[in-house]
């Protein structure tokens, strides 16, 4: 009889961002230059966001991902041929298809067949792969995975419209995770509400040759700010209930990172000191399903997250879909 892990840990971690460092005071020159009006104090008193990165033309999610991957992987003390599971978490994928995971599969070098795939949860994609692989590696489906939160989305901003152009930028993180038995991933919840399709979407498709629809984002932002804080507390109480601890065992809140003033009060409702809430929203902007892996590497090569501590992650985003892990690191 085969006895399957207790749990999935973190044993790696690594994060990309593009060279490409594009700050509101060039974004703002370079919008005026096509007429649209806007400026570093509006998007810092609105967002928090103060840069973000962009990838260069032909640079894809999976060259992003790859770096990210490259760093957790030694940080891990592993070889790419380790791995057997890779799971991406994006909405800007290389291709419709194959997936994302396939292509970065072949760019890692790995050839020992294992299982790949794309995760599109949009912001909380990679919080579902987590779910998913922590699943996969306690079901003994496999034992060292890497889940990566990859996107380009740059390629499908408006430059025309500014309520949305100035809050997203490009980047990956990836993290390792093993089957051990000591405690990692204590608890997920995920959720989605398919009702709110229009508030934040690409609405356009490939058929017969075209694309049909815009395939550019949109989004209400006030809508999905309304439901964004609504829906985190939940989720978050909803982890520490199944894991059977308090807001105060957490030592790390890594949430995604759209807007500071949503982190604040999802910090502020789980009575979390802001000292406690990992932000890279300033420098990195709304890197979408990559935004947690980025904070959360950022959190651990700074030495503020440490090992044996508990941490959140939480996502949110289009679909409308939410959710938070709990682990200790
Ligand atoms: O990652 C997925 C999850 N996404 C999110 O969590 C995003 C959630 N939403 C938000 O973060 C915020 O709603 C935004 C940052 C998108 C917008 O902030 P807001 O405080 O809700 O602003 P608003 O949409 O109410 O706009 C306020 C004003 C408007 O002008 P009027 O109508 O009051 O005259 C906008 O036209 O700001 C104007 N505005 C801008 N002004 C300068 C909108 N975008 C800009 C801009 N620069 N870039």
């Amino acid at each position: 009889m085969t006895l399957h892990p207790r749990y999935a840990r973190i044993t790696g971690t690594g994060s990309y961002l593009p060279p490409r460092h594009v700050t509101n005071h060039a974004l703002a020159a370079e919008l005026a230059e096509r007429g649209i009006e806007t400026s570093h104090e509006w998007i810092v008193e609105r967002t928090g966001i103060h840069a973000r990165h962009f990838a260069d033309p032909g640079v894809n999610s999976s060259d992003l991902g790859l770096q990210a991957c490259q760093q957790a992987l030694q940080a891990a003390g592993l070889q790419a041929q380790d791995i057997d599971l890779i799971i991406v978490a994006t909405s800007t994928p290389d291709m419709v298809f194959p997936s994302t995971a396939a292509i970065l599969q072949h760019k890692l070098g790995i050839t020992n067949g294992c299982p790949v795939f794309d995760v599109q949860a949009v912001c909380s994609g990679f919080v579902y792969a987590l779910t998913v692989a922590d699943a996969m590696i306690r079901a003994g489906t496999a034992r060292r995975a890497l889940v990566v939160g990859a996107e380009v989305f740059s390629r499908i901003l408006n430059f025309e419209d500014r309520t949305t152009c100035v809050l997203f930028g490009d980047g990956a993180g990836a993290v390792v995770l093993e089957a051990s038995d000591e405690p990692g991933i204590l608890a997920s919840d995920l959720h989605a509400d398919g009702s709110h399709v229009g508030i934040l979407c690409v609405p356009g498709h490939v058929s017969g040759g075209k694309v049909l629809g815009s395939p550019l984002l949109t989004m209400d932002g006030q809508a999905v700010f309304k439901l964004a804080v609504g829906v985190l507390e939940k989720a978050a109480r909803a982890t520490l209930d199944k894991a059977g601890l308090q807001e105060q065992d957490i030592d790390w809140l890594v949430p995604h990172q759209a807007n500071i003033r949503i982190m604040q009060s999802t910090a502020r409702k789980l009575r979390l000191p802001m000292e406690k809430v990992i932000v890279t929203v300033q420098d990195h902007g709304n890197t979408s399903a990559a935004s947690i892996p980025l904070a959360l590497d950022h959190g651990v090569r700074s030495g503020q997250v440490q090992k044996g501590q508990t941490v959140l992650l939480e996502g949110v985003g289009g679909g409308f879909t939410w959710g938070a892990v709990l682990l200790k690191m």
